[in-house]
C-alpha cells in the first residue's frame, strides 16, 4: 500500500503505485502530457482504458488519491468519441481540493477515473436542424473540443457555430489551437474547413470583440456578424456550457426565441450543462 501525506509529492503516484490503493470499479490511467496556457487554465491527456466507451460530449469523474482518499471533480471529455487518448480542459482554483494537486501533474503520474461516464450535451439530445450553436465561456469550451471532432456533428448539422468567451485573450488560445488542429485534421478537418465556424469574444481585455455572448445575442451583434438569420426554433439548434449564471442567463434567451430544453430521453431544441469546476 501507498502512504499518502498532505504533502503533494505524496499526492502524485505512478499508476503502479496507486493500483493497489485505487478504490474498486476506478480506472487508474497514465498522465501522457500536459500543457499549461495561462495561471488559471491547463490541458493534459491521458491513457483511454480499451474498455472505456462514452459519446462525445458527455463527463466523467476524473480523480486523485489524496491523503489516503480519493477526491473526484466532473470534467467534460474534450477528445472525440474516436479518440485513443483522453483529453481534459481544466481551470486551476487555487485552494480547489482537487485542482490545487491536479494542476501539478507530470506526464507519467496517474489519474483515477470513474468508470461510467454521462451528460447532456450530446447530439442524440437535439433534434435534427440546420444550424447547431456551441455557446461556451471559460473551460466550458471542453464538451465542444470533443463535439466538434466528432463526424456525426458535422452529418447532424450543415453549420456548426462555437461561440467562445474568456474574461482575457490568452484563455482564447486552447481553442484556437484546437479549431486550427481540427481544420488541419486528416479525419475531420474536410467537414470542419466547410461548416465550422469559430465566434471568440473577450470580457476584461481589449480584443477586436468584446462583451458578453449574451449580449452579442441580445444586441443581434452575433447574428450580424455571422450573417446569418436570429434564432430560429425551426432550423436552429443550441448547447449551453458555462458557469451557472451563464447557463441561466444563455439559456433564457433561447427559450424566449422559442426554442426549448432537451434531454436524452426528450430531445429538442436546445440543451444546458454547467462547467465543473473546483
Ligand atoms: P465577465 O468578465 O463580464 O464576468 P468565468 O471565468 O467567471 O466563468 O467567466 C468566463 C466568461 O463568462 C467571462 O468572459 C465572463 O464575463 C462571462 N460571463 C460571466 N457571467 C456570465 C453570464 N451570466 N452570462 C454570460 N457570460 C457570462
Amino acid at each position: 500500500m501507498t502512504e499518502y501525506g498532505s504533502n503533494y509529492m505524496n499526492v502524485l503516484a505512478k499508476p503502479t503505485e496507486l493500483e493497489a490503493a485505487a478504490p474498486a470499479g476506478v480506472f487508474v490511467e497514465e498522465v501522457m502530457s500536459v500543457q499549461h496556457y495561462t495561471d488559471r487554465l491547463f490541458k493534459f491527456r491521458m491513457t483511454r482504458p480499451a474498455s472505456f466507451r462514452f459519446r462525445s460530449g458527455e463527463f466523467v469523474m476524473i480523480g486523485l488519491m489524496i491523503e489516503g482518499k480519493p477526491i473526484y471533480r466532473a470534467y467534460s471529455i474534450a477528445s472525440p468519441a474516436w479518440d485513443e487518448e483522453l483529453e481534459f480542459f481544466s481551470i486551476k482554483v487555487p485552494d480547489g481540493p482537487l485542482t490545487s494537486h491536479l494542476q501539478k501533474i507530470q506526464p507519467g503520474d496517474a489519474v483515477l477515473m470513474k468508470k461510467k461516464p454521462t451528460g447532456t450535451l450530446v447530439n442524440d439530445a437535439l433534434i435534427p436542424g440546420k444550424r447547431v450553436y456551441m455557446f461556451s465561456t471559460g473551460t466550458g469550451i471542453a464538451p465542444f473540443a470533443s463535439l466538434i471532432r466528432d463526424p456525426e456533428t458535422y452529418e447532424k448539422f450543415d453549420q456548426v457555430i462555437l461561440t467562445h468567451t474568456c474574461r482575457e485573450v490568452a484563455e482564447l488560445k486552447y481553442g484556437e489551437d484546437l479549431v486550427e488542429e481540427t481544420r488541419n485534421d486528416p479525419l475531420i478537418g474536410e467537414y470542419a474547413r466547410e461548416q465550422l465556424v469559430h465566434y471568440t469574444s473577450v470580457t476584461r481585455e481589449n480584443f477586436p470583440r468584446t462583451g458578453r455572448i449574451t449580449h452579442l445575442i441580445e444586441t443581434g451583434k452575433l447574428f450580424e456578424d455571422l450573417g446569418v438569420p436570429p434564432l430560429d426554433p425551426a432550423v436552429d439548434r443550441g448547447m449551453i456550457c458555462g458557469s451557472m449564471d451563464m447557463l441561466k442567463d444563455t439559456k433564457a434567451l433561447l427559450e424566449k426565441a422559442g426554442l426549448n430544453e432537451g434531454a436524452n430521453n426528450k430531445p429538442a431544441e436546445f440543451v444546458v450543462e454547467r462547467a465543473f469546476v473546483g
